[in-house]
């Protein structure tokens, strides 16, 4: 494929999570809160995980943000449902390296989070993309994962 239509085939991938974001809501009892903010223009996100016996089971965001943010939140909660804690912290290192443009493993599936790697030409935006990513990280090192 050549590389204009894998921008397109990301860009539609992106705007898919973004219009119809997967894992949207709140998860109640039992689950991890974890309430995180851009400060460079204030959007936030709000994700839920439920843990046990060291697997995430399940996670949901809430949210206001740009179409990056609240992407990466829809397939972050997607690629880290019914992995253990250690491969989604695995998971995020992964994505943080994607985001700095460094080469990076990809023994775990990575999912459609490859659509997002052209944001590492765009370094305004990485903090829109790894909001989620930081919130899911702090969640679960607080938990002692
Ligand atoms: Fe605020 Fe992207 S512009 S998170």
């Amino acid at each position: 494929m050549s590389s204009n239509n894998l921008d397109t085939l990301y860009r539609q991938v992106i705007m898919d999570h973004y219009k119809n974001p997967r894992n949207k809501g709140i998860l109640e009892d039992g689950s991890l809160t974890i309430n995180m903010n851009n400060p460079t223009c204030g959007d936030r996100i709000q994700l839920t995980m439920k843990v046990a016996d060291g697997i995430v089971s399940d996670a949901k965001f809430e949210g206001e943000g740009c179409s990056i943010s609240m992407s990466s939140a829809s397939m972050m909660t997607q690629a880290i449902k019914g992995k253990t804690a250690e491969e989604a912290l695995k998971l995020s290192r992964i994505f943080s390296d994607m985001m700095l443009g460094k080469e990076y493993e990809d023994d775990l599936d990575l999912g459609d989070i490859e659509a997002l790697q052209g944001v590492s030409k765009f370094p305004a935006r990485i903090k829109c993309a790894t909001l989620a990513w930081k919130a899911m990280e702090k969640g679960l090192q607080d938990d002692g994962q």
